[in-house]
C-alpha cells in the first residue's frame, strides 16, 4: 500500500506513522507513506492556505491552489493515485472500504482538511472520493487519514506479526468482537470461563461466535441485518434469546 498524505500538520501524521505496527510495516516495505505539507505549495511570502468564505459567515475555507498544485506536483512521477479527501460529508469509513484501499494498486491521496471546510471545487474536481471517520466533526482530517491508513494497513498480508490475527477477528466475520482473556484464569474472583481453558477448539469457536452474536445484537443489531446467518448462526441466536 503506497500512500501520499497531504496536510498542514506533518508531525501529527509521521508521530503516529513511527510507532508500533505501522512503523514495521513500512519497514518491511508493505506500507510506503509520504508526507507533505500543504503550505510548502501555497503562493506568496505569506504562504497563505485559507481565506473568508464566499457569502460570509464564521471560520475560513481551505484555498484550493495550494491542494491543486500539491497533487499536481505528486502527479509528475507518472503513477495512478486514488485521492481521498477526508471529510465529514463523506462516505462513512468501514472495514470494507478499509479493505479496498489495502488491495489498491494506485497510490492512495489522503488530503487533510482544516478549518471549516475546503473550496468545493477540491472535492468536485481533484478528489476522487470524500471519506469520513464517522458522524461527528474532528479539528481536521488528520485523525481520520490516520484512522484510515491504520486500519487497512493491518490488512495487508504481513503487516501484523501473525497473518492470522486480522482475518480471525471477529470484525472480519461483520460481527463485533468476542471478549479475550489472558492469565490468570482467576483474577479478584473473576473466572475465564472454562471452555477456553477446554482445549476443544469446535466449542472455542462456537463459544467465540455465540459472545460475538450476543454482543452484536445487544449493541448493532444493524450488523445482524447486512451479514447472512448461517444455520449455527440462527441456532445460537435461538440459544441467546432462550436465555432470558
Ligand atoms: N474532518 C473533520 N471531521 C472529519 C470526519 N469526521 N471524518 C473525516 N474528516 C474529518
Amino acid at each position: 500500500m503506497k500512500c501520499d498524505v497531504l496536510t498542514l500538520f506533518p508531525d501529527i501524521i509521521n508521530a503516529y506513522l513511527n510507532e508500533s505496527i505501522l512503523k514495521r510495516a513500512q519497514e518491511k516495505n508493505l506500507l510506503e507513506v509520504r508526507v507533505y505539507n500543504i503550505r510548502d505549495f501555497a503562493s506568496g511570502r505569506h504562504k497563505i492556505v485559507d481565506d473568508y468564505p464566499f457569502g460570509g459567515g464564521p471560520g475560513m475555507v481551505m484555498k484550493p491552489e495550494p491542494l491543486f498544485k500539491a497533487v499536481e506536483h505528486l502527479r509528475q512521477d507518472g503513477q495512478q493515485r486514488r485521492i481521498i479527501l477526508l471529510s465529514p460529508q463523506g462516505t462513512p469509513f468501514t472495514q470494507s472500504l478499509a479493505e479496498s484501499f489495502s488491495r489498491e494498486q494506485h497510490r492512495l491521496v489522503f488530503i487533510c482538511g482544516r478549518y471549516e471546510g475546503v473550496d468545493e471545487r477540491v472535492k468536485s474536481s481533484l478528489a476522487d472520493e470524500e471519506v469520513s471517520a464517522g458522524d461527528y466533526v474532528l479539528t481536521g482530517g488528520e485523525l481520520a487519514a490516520l484512522t484510515v491508513i491504520d486500519a487497512s494497513a493491518r490488512l495487508i498480508p504481513g503487516a501484523l506479526g501473525d497473518d492470522r490475527s486480522a482475518e480471525e477477528e471477529s470484525f472480519s466475520w461483520g460481527l463485533l468482537d468476542y471478549p479475550h482473556y489472558t492469565r490468570p484464569r482467576e483474577f479478584r474472583g473473576m473466572k475465564v470461563p472454562e471452555v477456553l481453558v477446554s482445549g476443544n477448539h469446535k466449542e472455542i469457536w462456537l463459544w467465540r461466535r455465540k459472545e460475538a452474536l450476543r454482543k452484536t445484537l445487544k449493541i448493532r443489531p444493524d450488523l445482524i441485518e447486512r451479514i447472512g446467518l448461517t444455520d449455527v448462526d440462527k441456532k445460537l441466536i435461538s440459544e441467546i434469546k432462550g436465555e432470558h
